[in-house]
């Protein structure tokens, strides 16, 4: 049996099919909902349920407790509905027009730019080009049939080539894979693009980057973008990156970085390493990437947050500034790179 939802604020309606979660119906009717790994790890697609009721599906305990679901909450990517229901969840225009595609493509180019970072660079069938927004990812299906989600870290207009960062650790079998068998001219398929991670360009508010290890990777999709919109339409919004990493090699395009901030006098650098090794001669800040944020500004009540990396860095980041320093709820946006039970992001 088919159930009727509606979207509060917005009054929209669509019908979930049976066996459908909240998130599949709505995508499928052409609302975009908020939503990160489809899995119940992230939280992106967190929302409440003003009326009816769901099955909450399988999900972390930690990204939905008990208390949230006692008080209204649901993942409505895991949210099966029980009944008719009435939703309160924020909505997302912009992808509206975009179609994800699943499509082959060739391994260009790898280059390793970390002792455990890869860059990879996937060129498309000709006449292909994936229309994404800047931040958004794909899924890198595996031969085993698990997908594999990436970041793309190119910018939209600059497309001949996706570009994907991928970062080693122990048991990631996908990682290993490129780091030990894959090489160039190899033939990969993926999904995408996915996600809800991208820069919010109806606002003109200031905007705080923050990211940790290969979280740098949508974030220099999002940045690449804004400069390249700025030179065509004199957009001056202010922009400042932190990057946290462990020593100064983890930082493995900290010159990239700051050829940018070079150049645009609306961008500022900020590295910040956790683990500075005496090698690495390091003058700079140090510490934990979202307290260096948390150092530097008293209020964030004007800004808008975009934060990638670790679920734990996220979540502090995400706690920390809306709590202590007043960013409003809906100016902070993330992509977490979660370890679930059935796949994992890097
Ligand atoms: S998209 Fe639902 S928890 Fe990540």
């Amino acid at each position: 049996m088919s159930h009727r939802i509606t979207i509060e604020p917005s009054g929209h309606t669509f019908s979930a099919q049976p066996g459908e979660t909240v998130l599949q119906a709505a995508l499928r009717e052409g609302f975009p909902l908020p939503y990160g790994c489809r899995n119940g790890a992230c939280g992106t697609c967190k929302g409440k349920i003003i009326q009816g009721t769901v099955d909450f599906g399988s999900h972390n305990e930690s990204t939905l407790t008990e208390m949230e679901k006692q008080a209204g909450m649901a993942l409505f990517c895991c949210a099966l509905p029980l009944s008719e229901l009435v939703i309160e969840c924020r909505e997302i225009g912009a992808i509206r027009d975009i179609k994800v595609k699943t499509l082959p493509c060739r391994v260009h180019k790898l280059e390793r730019v970390a002792p455990d970072v890869m860059v990879i660079s996937l060129k498309l069938p000709t006449n292909e080009r994936l229309q994404f927004l800047a931040g958004q990812y794909i899924d890198i299906f595996m031969k085993s049939g698990k997908r594999r989600s990436f970041s793309l870290a190119n910018a939209p207009h600059d497309d001949e080539l996706l570009q994907l960062h991928v970062r080693n650790y122990p048991g990631g079998t996908f990682a290993e894979h490129v780091f030990t068998r894959m090489k160039e001219r190899d033939i990969l398929r993926f999904e995408g693009p996915l996600g809800t991670f991208f820069l919010r360009e109806d606002s003109d508010k200031p905007i705080i980057f923050v990211a940790s290890g290969t979280g740098f990777a949508p974030v220099k999709s999002i940045l690449e973008h804004a400069f390249y919109v700025r030179n065509v339409h004199g957009n001056e919004r202010q922009m400042v990156l932190y990057w946290g990493a462990r020593t100064k090699a983890d930082l493995y395009l900290a010159n990239l970085a700051g050829n940018w901030q070079q150049k645009h006098d609306n961008f500022t650098f900020i590295p910040v390493l956790s683990e500075a090794l005496q090698t690495d001669h390091w003058s700079g800040r140090t510490g934990l990437v979202h307290q260096a944020v948390l150092a530097d500004f008293d209020d964030l009540s004007g800004y808008q947050v975009y934060a990638c990396g670790t679920p734990a860095m996220v979540e502090a980041a995400h706690t920390d500034f809306t709590r202590l320093r007043g960013l409003p709820e809906d100016e902070f946006f993330s992509d977490a790179f979660t370890v679930s039970p059935s796949e994992a992001r890097s």
